[in-house]
């Protein structure tokens, strides 16, 4: 793997393309800020094991304000990026870590800015896959569970099988940045099932 998507990158594999393939774009969201995040380490590999009719651009939250009902008529230039980004994609990625047996705050508040004003969500309806990778060994299964929770309020169906709670050991990852021989046909598994959830919703194609 030498091509990973960086933040806000869009990655697609150009060997996959077609023009005449209908294209999906997700949005990707990574629920930590901080550089060395084994989320963000998780989201680029995973992108790479997509198919090639599928792009990902990582959503950046790190420059959003706290949300505020204040300012929720009038959004800053972040805010307005955030909603037209989520708004124009197929489908969603949540890579979350887990922060005291739930999701950070920097994610909820990306979500809650992008739920507002009443009515105007851009989250509606948007097909979700929820993952996530911690050191810890539940391998973050509460912050998704309370994510999951989020996400049903808001409308948007979330693949509920297979479920990745993900524990960072050696070997998951090789160094270049993709997944071992250990964890590859797990992870491909998991992505196979997402890419024909976003599917299903997208064009009512049959999920696998
Ligand atoms: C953690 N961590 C953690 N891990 C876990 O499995 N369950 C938890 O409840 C928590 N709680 C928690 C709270 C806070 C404030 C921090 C900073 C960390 C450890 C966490 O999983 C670990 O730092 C991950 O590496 C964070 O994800 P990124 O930043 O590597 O993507």
């Amino acid at each position: 793997m030498k091509s990973r998507a960086g933040r806000n990158t869009p990655y697609t594999k150009p060997a996959e393309k077609s023009s005449t393939m209908k294209h999906y774009t997700i949005a990707c969201i990574v629920g930590s800020i901080r550089k060395a995040s084994l989320n963000r380490k998780l989201a680029d590999a995973l992108t790479v094991i997509a198919p090639g009719d599928f792009s990902f651009s990582h959503i950046r939250i790190d420059d959003l304000p706290l949300y505020s009902e204040d300012n929720e008529l009038n959004p800053g230039e972040a805010v307005r990026r955030l909603k037209a980004e989520i708004g124009a994609a197929d489908g969603l990625l949540f890579v979350t870590p887990e922060y005291n047996r739930s999701l950070p705050g920097v994610l909820k508040n990306a979500i809650d800015h992008a739920s507002r004003p009443y009515g105007q969500s851009v989250w509606k309806g948007k097909p979700a896959g929820v993952i996530g990778i911690s050191p810890g060994a539940i391998g973050t299964a509460l912050a998704q569970q309370h994510l999951r929770n989020i996400l049903s309020f808001l409308d948007v169906p979330a693949l509920g099988q297979p479920e990745a709670f993900i524990q960072s050991k050696d070997g998951l990852f090789n160094e270049d940045g993709s997944f071992g021989e250990a964890s590859r046909q797990f992870m491909q598994g998991w992505m196979d099932r997402f890419v024909s959830w976003v599917k299903l919703h997208a064009d009512g194609i049959s999920a696998k």
